[in-house]
C-alpha cells in the first residue's frame, strides 16, 4: 500500500520545515528528522522522551549518499552493501562532517542504513538529505510495526505516513565495521562487531565475506567502545512481561511464583521503568508466537502490544526448546529485554 501523493507531500513539507514525521520501513516504523537540522533532531529526542546518549541511525537512499556520511567507506562495506542493501543492516562507521554530535551522541562513528521500503526510499529522495530515525516509540517501549502502533504511541503529536505493516518486524542488525591496516601484509583485514542482532545473520555475513576472500574476524561488542542504547531493558510492553524458560512449569504454580518474584523487582533499571503488576495476579495472558521464526519476528511486537492491551495483570511467554537458530536468537534478544522477569 502506497500513501496518497498528498500524504507523501505533506510529510516531505513537514520534514523540510524541520519537523518530525513517522514513516514505514521494512523493519519497524521510524520517527524521522532531516540530518541537517538541529531543531528537527532535537524534536526526535523530546517526542520520544529519549536520552541524548542514545545515537540515531541515519537513513540514506543510495550507497553514494551513504558515502557522504562517512570518512571511511571501504571495499568490505561495498561488498556487504551490495549483498544486503537496501535492507535491514546498519553499518557503524566513522562519521563525516555532515553528521552532528546529536546524531551520534558524541561518538565518532555513525550508524547508516539504506532501507528497502519504497515509502522510506521515496521520502528520503524527495527531502534530498538523509533522514535520522529511531524506531517510532516512546523510549524503552515496544517498537511499532504499523501506523496504528505509532498513533497509539504519540496520538496527534506526530504525523505518520500510513503504509503496510512492517514485513520483517524487528529492527536492523547493527554492525560496526573497522578496517585494520596491517603493516606486514599487503592485504587489509577487517574487524566486525555485531552491536544488535537482526534478521540478517552472522552466517550470512560470513558467507559473503568468505566467498570474496576477505580476511575478517568478529570481535565482541564488549571489546569495543560504548554501544549506547543497547540496554538491558527495552521494548517493554505496558503490562509486566515474564519469560518462562522451564516449559514443564506447572501453570497452577505460576501465579503464586510470579506474585512473589515480581514484587521483589526494583522500580527502575538503567533509567528504564520496570513494569510491575498493578494488582495481585489472578489472570495470566500468554504470548503466542509462530514456530516459524520469520513469522514470529514479523509478529512479535504487534503480539506483545495486542496481548498487553487486553489488560492482563501479567503477560507470559513459555520458551520452547525447539526455538533455536540465529533468527530466534534475534527475537529472544528483544523478548529478554522486554521482560520484567525471566524464570528458569
Ligand atoms: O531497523 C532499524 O534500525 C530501525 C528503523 C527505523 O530503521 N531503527 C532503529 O533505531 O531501530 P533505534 O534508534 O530504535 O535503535 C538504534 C540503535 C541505538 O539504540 C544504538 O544502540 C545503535 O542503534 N546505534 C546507532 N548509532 C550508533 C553508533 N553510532 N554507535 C553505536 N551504536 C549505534
Ligand atoms: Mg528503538
Amino acid at each position: 500500500m502506497m500513501p496518497s501523493e498528498a500524504q507523501m507531500q505533506q510529510a516531505v513539507d513537514l520534514l523540510k520545515n524541520e519537523n518530525v514525521v513517522a514513516f514505514p520501513t521494512e523493519t519497524v516504523y521510524g520517527l524521522g528528522a532531516r540530518i541537517d537540522s538541529e531543531t528537527a533532531l532535537r524534536k526526535i529526542f523530546s517526542v520520544k522522551e529519549r536520552p541524548f546518549f542514545d545515537p540515531l541511525i541515519v537513513h540514506v537512499d543510495s550507497i553514494n549518499q551513504a558515502k557522504t556520511c562517512t570518512t571511511a567507506w571501504n571495499p568490505v562495506l561495498d561488498l556487504l552493501a551490495n549483498a544486503f542493501w537496501p535492507g535491514p543492516l546498519t553499518f557503524v562507521i566513522p562519521k563525516s562532517r555532515l553528521i552532528s554530535d546529536t546524531i551520534t551522541a558524541g561518538l565518532l562513528d555513525v550508524g547508516i542504513r539504506w532501507p528497502s521500503h519504497p515509502v522510506a526510499q521515496q521520502l528520503i529522495s524527495k527531502v534530498g538529505v538523509p533522514i535520522a530515525a529511531p524506531s517510532a516509540n516512546k523510549f524503552g517501549r515496544t517498537s511499532p510495526t504499523s501506523a496504528e502502533h505509532v498513533l497509539h504511541e504519540f496520538g496527534d503529536q506526530v504525523f505518520v505516513i500510513k503504509g503496510d505493516t512492517s514485513s520483517i518486524g524487528i529492527e536492523s542488525m547493527v554492525l560496526a565495521v573497522k578496517q585494520v591496516l596491517n603493516k606486514d601484509s599487503i592485504k587489509n583485514s577487517y574487524e566486525l562487531s555485531i552491536l544488535r542482532k537482526g534478521s540478517v545473520t552472522k552466517s550470512q555475513l560470513e558467507q559473503v565475506l568468505s566467498k570474496a576472500n576477505v580476511t575478517f574476524s568478529f570481535i565482541s561488542p564488549l571489546d569495543r567502545a560504548a554501544s549506547p542504547g543497547n540496554m538491558k531493558h527495552h521494548y517493554m510492553p505496558s503490562v509486566p512481561f515474564v519469560i518462562c524458560r522451564n516449559s514443564a512449569m506447572k501453570l497452577s504454580e505460576l501465579a503464586t511464583i510470579l506474585n512473589t518474584k515480581l514484587a521483589e523487582l526494583p522500580d527502575e533499571i538503567e533509567g528504564v521503568k520496570i513494569v510491575k503488576p498493578k494488582a495481585l495476579i489472578k489472570k495470566i495472558e500468554f504470548l503466542k508466537l509462530s514456530n516459524d521464526a520469520v513469522v514470529a519476528a514479523r509478529d512479535v511486537y504487534s503480539q506483545l502490544r495486542a496481548a498487553s492491551s487486553r489488560g492482563p495483570e501479567v503477560l507470559c511467554f513459555i520458551q520452547l526448546p525447539s526455538q533455536t537458530g540465529e533468527l530466534w536468537e534475534s527475537i529472544f534478544d528483544r523478548l529478554y529485554k522486554a521482560a520484567s522477569l525471566i524464570l528458569d
